[in-house]
């Protein structure tokens, strides 16, 4: 297996798409069938950032919007060394949000440009593979209603679904929109079917780095 690497696999989508359920599901059943995958997720809550990010995102502290969006951003630079380093080594990455999230939830605040939102991640390994969970808003808030996290808010998040679709415009990305209405079995084989395939794909190719 000298000289493959791992593919790295991120998942996004609103709020209550599925993409924690079907991220964990994944890594479970590629790890079954004899891969070597692991889970990571953004915002990652326990570094010193991350800790932060936590007490922002659970309205226990105030953070000045920009200052908020690059600390995101920080908290996904942190962890470069460990993806390379794991991508090197032939694991898989299943990541749980990434810089599409980041650059959505800015962007749908007001007066901040897509472009300004954009760049502190660029240069970020670039995916090889965006799942794209795909729900109506109506349909995400009927598994739950909102938490009381930041966000968590209809308006809010219409505005950050429409940045994502500008972002699923980028054809130097490879999205993968998946149909997350379908029942969590159905997604998980779809999600499946298409992780195989890149995995196979990428595993000589160099990885890239993200809107370079
Ligand atoms: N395909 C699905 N059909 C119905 N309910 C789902 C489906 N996928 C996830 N759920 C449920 O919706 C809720 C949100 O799922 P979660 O994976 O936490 O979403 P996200 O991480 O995108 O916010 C959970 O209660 C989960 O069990
Ligand atoms: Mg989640």
């Amino acid at each position: 297996m000298a000289g493959r690497r791992g593919a790295l696999i991120v998942l996004e989508g609103v709020d209550r798409a599925g993409k924690t359920t079907q991220s964990r599901k994944l890594v479970a059943a590629l790890c079954a069938a004899g891969q070597r995958a692991e889970l990571l997720r953004f915002p990652e809550r326990s570094t010193e950032i991350g800790k932060l990010l936590s007490s922002y995102l659970e309205k226990k502290s105030e953070v000045e919007d920009h200052s908020v969006h690059l600390l995101f951003s920080a908290n996904r630079w942190e962890q470069v060394p460990l993806i390379k380093e794991k991508l090197n080594q032939g694991i898989t990455l299943i990541v749980d949000r990434y810089a599409f999230s980041g650059v959505a939830f800015t962007n749908a605040k007001e007066n901040f440009s897509l472009d300004w939102c954009k760049q502190p991640d660029v240069g970020l390994p670039k995916p090889d593979l965006v799942v794209f969970l795909h729900l109506k808003l109506a349909e995400a808030v009927e598994r739950g209603g909102f938490g009381r996290e930041r966000y968590e808010d209809g308006a809010f998040q219409e505005r950050a679904l429409r940045c994502f679709y500008h972002l699923m415009e980028d054809r130097t990305l490879n999205w993968k929109m998946v149909d997350a209405s379908k029942s969590i079995e159905d997604v998980h084989k779809e999600i499946c079917a298409l992780s195989e395939d890149i995995i196979q794909t990428v595993a000589r190719r160099p990885l890239g780095k993200l809107w370079t």
